[in-house]
């Protein structure tokens, strides 16, 4: 990529107009955050959208790659030719993301699908020479079932996890072991081995946001989404999962000191969009709870969420430090490779509880901690 930038094939500015006016393709990729309803908030593809129709001065392909509800292409296609200043033609096309954070050029460069939406042969064969050098496969439909494309596999990924996680809940009490259990599912090449890691739910800026939107754009419709909304409300309720565990050993956190291992929706990225750790440390904080947090990157955002009340340190063994007890809300390959017998040796008392299953437990075995996990024998 940098190569590309001294080739002068890769540019970067702010001069928007200068730059859509000689485009013959523009891409859109602008956030599509939550409403407070649920739905999907469009207004910056809409600003972009008319940036672009006031700006064109030659017929050119809008592609939308931002997460938009099924019908927007449709709509913002028709929203630009009202805009339109020149005598240009203009068509939109959909070629929804699949990259996640964290590997946004592996994911990009090694793409499972590119997926095109298009209503005409001249789009098809613009996004599909665009594509052909990145050798993967390319699936084209029409604008809508590439919108539903990228819904339905978050969505889909999403039921995985809470499904994951609401049949690791069922281990715990029948006494079976969840680890066991996705193993012995995942030889079935039907089922796989990819996203069936329990925890204390999803985050991220896509997961929670593109499970409402759906869920929100159905009723829309007149039809509910039954899976989906199941889906959101295991998640809901798995973000205190660890909790609840800790709830049997301390009747109040207040005036407990806490030290919390992970901070970030995942491993990666320092993203704190909806990170499980945040509602629990606000309920452990309400509850009067003395926090000392480590994370290898989300400290500085963390900062400006809580930027007061928690103690932020910058390794395990300060945040462990004569502690009462000690959440894990993100696996880390720092934590995942940490010193275990750390625990004992820092920890007034150390019960820990591990919301992404870091340890395996004959590592913990014998380490004189009292360990929590999900979905697998204490
Ligand atoms: C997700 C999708 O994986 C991408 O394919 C998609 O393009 C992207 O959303 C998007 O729509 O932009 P991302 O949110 O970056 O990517 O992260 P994931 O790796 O999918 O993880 C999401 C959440 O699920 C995390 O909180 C993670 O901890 C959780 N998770 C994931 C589990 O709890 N268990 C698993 O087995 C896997």
């Amino acid at each position: 990529m940098v190569k590309n930038k001294k080739e002068g094939k890769l540019l970067f500015t702010t001069d928007y107009k200068k730059t859509y006016a000689q485009s013959d393709v523009i891409f859109i990729g602008v956030g599509t955050p939550e409403n407070a309803d649920g739905s999907a908030n469009l207004n910056y593809v809409y600003t972009v959208a008319q940036q672009i129709a006031e700006s064109v001065e030659r017929d050119c392909l809008v592609v939308i790659k931002s997460t938009v509800p099924i019908g927007t292409n449709d709509k913002i296609e028709a929203f630009m030719k009202e805009h339109l200043i020149n005598n240009v033609q203009i068509e939109v096309a959909s070629n929804p993301e699949f990259l996640a954070q964290g590997t946004a050029v592996r994911d990009t460069l090694h793409a499972s699908r590119i997926v095109i939406g298009v209503e005409s042969e001249n789009a098809k064969q613009i996004l599909t020479s665009i594509y052909e050098p990145f050798k993967q496969p390319i699936v084209a439909m029409n604008r809508r079932s590439a919108e539903m494309v990228k819904y339905a596999s978050n969505d889909f990924l999403a039921l995985k996890i809470s499904f994951v996680n609401d049949i690791a809940n069922l281990c715990e009490k029948v006494g079976a072991n969840i680890e066991d259990v996705t193993n012995g599912m995942s030889y079935d090449e039907r089922i796989g081995n990819r996203f069936l890691n329990p925890g204390i739910g999803y985050g991220g800026s896509c997961f929670p946001k593109d499970t409402k939107a759906l869920h929100w754009l159905a009723e829309e419709e007149g039809y509910i989404l039954r899976t989906v909304k199941a889906a959101i409300d295991v998640n809901e309720k798995q973000k205190y999962a660890l909790i609840k565990k800790a709830r049997n050993d301390f009747p109040t956190f207040n005036e407990k000191k806490v030290a919390v291992l992970g901070l970030t929706f995942k491993p990666g990225t320092d993203d704190l969009r909806e990170a499980p750790s945040i509602p629990n440390i606000r309920l452990l904080l309400n509850e009067g709870a003395r926090i000392q947090a480590f994370d290898p990157v989300g400290i500085e955002n963390y900062k400006k969420l809580f930027p007061d009340q928690i103690a932020y340190k910058h390794s395990i063994e300060e945040a462990l430090e004569d502690a009462d007890l000690c959440f894990i809300f993100t696996e880390w390959p720092e934590i995942k490779e940490m010193d275990l017998d750390l625990f004992k040796k820092q920890m007034k008392t150390p019960h820990i509880y591990d919301g992404r299953n870091c340890f395996s437990l004959c590592e913990i075995e014998n380490k004189g901690i009292n360990y929590h996990s999900i979905g697998r024998p204490s």
